[in-house]
């Protein structure tokens, strides 16, 4: 057996989202089943009118938005708002019209809108980059919020396992279909001790037959976050607890459970 070859991550560095964009619905396609469920349940319980923080793409707000829900979905990457542009457009005219796509900071965008429901999905919560940021999330996220309407966070449930490095090189996308180029990943995990965060390094490398023709790099971090700190965070910013699940079949959160979704409710305004 060959032995595997030493692999040294490349030196960390945040980039934002942009250079994710082209390869993102590839990678992760529209949100559908137990995820999917568990938002329309959330929505038809708290109310129709939805703001998605770190909206990305519109992996969750379109579907949300084919469902009946008006959707408000909020980024700060201009490539990643670009595809959901794009997907917004080929909307029928009626779910195109409950869409509303802006381009700002979870943390500090005003918006007109007044919501049921804010979320933050897919882990987008871990992205930003202190306690002070995902506490002024989440009170921006009580601002747009009705009084007695939720503030819903859904990110995984850290483990010992994420402060071990990782490397994996996956050849996961057919092609691009803008550009029939196939594009393989190659993805670096290191754990920053200090910051208690997980390091990504995923770089997209895209071919012309075998031919290299294009290579982007996408760097991001997440906080590794316990159910405490998330439940501390959620009342510090003036949220009621309304329930903690351990996953989207609204199991109660535990231990081992994959996921970590708090959601809260704002009292006052
Ligand atoms: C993992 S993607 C999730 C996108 C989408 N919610 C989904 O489920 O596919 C994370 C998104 O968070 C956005 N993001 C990161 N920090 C942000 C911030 N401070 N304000 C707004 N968006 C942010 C990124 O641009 C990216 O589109």
């Amino acid at each position: 057996m060959p032995r595997p070859r030493p692999v040294t991550p490349p030196p960390f560095r945040e980039t934002g989202y942009d250079p994710a964009a082209p390869v993102y619905d590839l990678e992760y396609p529209e949100c559908d089943g137990a995820e999917l469920n568990f938002w329309i349940t959330e929505g038809r319980r708290f109310g129709p009118r939805l703001l998605e923080f770190a909206v990305g793409t519109g992996r969750i707000a379109i579907p949300l938005s084919r469902q009946g829900f008006r959707v408000t979905g909020v980024d700060s990457s201009a490539a990643m708002l670009r595809r959901a542009a794009a997907r917004h457009a080929s909307l029928s005219r009626t779910t195109r019209a409950r869409l509303h796509l802006r381009r700002g900071d979870m943390r500090t965008c005003r918006l007109p809108e007044t919501v049921d429901l804010a979320l933050v999905g897919f882990n987008s919560y871990l992205l930003l980059p202190d306690r002070e940021s995902r506490m002024k999330t989440l009170q921006n996220a009580a601002i747009h919020v009705r009084p007695g309407g939720g503030v819903a966070v859904d990110v995984f449930s850290a483990t010992s396992l994420d402060a071990t490095p990782d490397h994996e090189e996956v050849e996961f996308l057919e092609r691009d279909p803008s550009t029939g180029r196939r594009v393989t990943r190659e993805r670096f995990y290191t754990y920053d001790e200090a910051a208690h965060r997980g390091c990504s390094t995923l770089i997209y490398r895209y071919y012309d037959g075998p031919l290299l023709v294009d290579e982007r790099r996408l760097g991001y971090s997440l906080a590794l976050l316990t159910r405490d700190d998330v439940v501390a965070e959620f009342v510090a910013a003036g949220l009621q607890i309304d329930a903690v699940h351990g996953d989207y079949t609204r199991q109660p959160w535990r231990d081992d459970s994959p996921n970590l979704i708090v959601i809260g409710r704002a009292v006052t305004r």
